[in-house]
């Protein structure tokens, strides 16, 4: 595979989950540690080499991420690009927003409510020299009343995953899907197949569970904490405590 690796920073979505704080703000302005939520991701993505970032984001407080990142030079990224979503289509359909941004380059996704203690850098090496397909980052979790909030990925006995299960009453693995894809360029032809879940979203296991089928999908599972503070005001806290604690993109 040739090309660069550019970021697309999902920020989008109603963050209904943690109303009321996100009737005044969008979800990933809010503070984490001593910083906005969205600094984490974009922090991550430019220690993992990526330079040329679109932030996808939508609702009724998108220019304040113009005021927080400008251009995201004093960030180290070369070039900050927007985009809106108009309506709350799912993960999936905010990615199809990048298609004209990441051409024909391969793309680092990231939900910039994930937050990872460390850097994610090592998978994004990893990704460089995988000759084709997309890559995912995973994380161990004990608790299955966690899982069932997540996609959960079922492993073969070789460490091979044989299919990702969005939301699980019965998850069939103790690991999650993070909120960060690495995706080969061909991921914009994926997404015109999607059909919306039952939540009315183009989800985007339905698109790792594409790279599933052609068996085209490799993963790590990530080192330290991982957390989604999108998830739950309790999820939100807990991730606040951990990144004052330990901080957070640590190489
Ligand atoms: C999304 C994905 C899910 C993933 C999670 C990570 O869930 O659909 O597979 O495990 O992000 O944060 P959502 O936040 O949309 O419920």
């Amino acid at each position: 595979m040739c090309g660069g690796v550019k970021g697309v920073l999902l920020a989008g979505g109603t963050g209904s989950r943690l109303f009321p704080l996100t009737r005044i703000t969008n979800k990933h302005l809010l503070p984490i540690g001593d910083r906005p939520m969205i600094d984490y991701g974009i922090e991550a993505l430019v220690l993992g080499g990526v330079t040329e970032v679109m932030v996808v984001t939508g609702g009724t407080h998108a220019g304040e991420f113009l005021r927080l990142l400008s251009n995201g030079h004093d960030y180290g990224l070369d070039r900050l690009n927007y985009a809106y979503q108009d309506r709350p289509g799912g993960i999936a359909e905010a990615l199809g927003l990048a298609e004209r941004f990441v051409a024909d380059d391969r793309v680092a996704v990231m939900l910039a409510d994930n937050i990872f203690e460390r850097s994610i850098k090592s998978s994004l090496e990893r990704f460089a020299l995988q000759e084709s397909g997309a890559r995912l980052l995973l994380a161990a979790i004990a608790e299955p009343e966690h899982l069932r909030h997540l996609g959960v990925p079922a492993l073969d006995g070789n460490g091979r995953i044989e299919r990702i299960v969005e939301k699980p009453t019965d998850p069939p693995s103790t690991y999650c899907v993070t909120g960060v894809y690495l995706y080969p360029p061909d991921v914009f032809a994926v997404l015109p197949t999607l059909e919306p879940s039952g939540r009315g979203e183009l989800e985007i296991t339905d698109v790792n569970n594409h790279y599933v089928a052609t068996g085209e999908i490799a993963y790590d599972v990530i080192e330290g904490f991982w957390g989604d503070a999108g998830e739950s005001i309790d999820a939100y806290y807990a991730v606040n405590d951990h990144v004052r604690r330990n901080g957070a993109n640590r190489a």
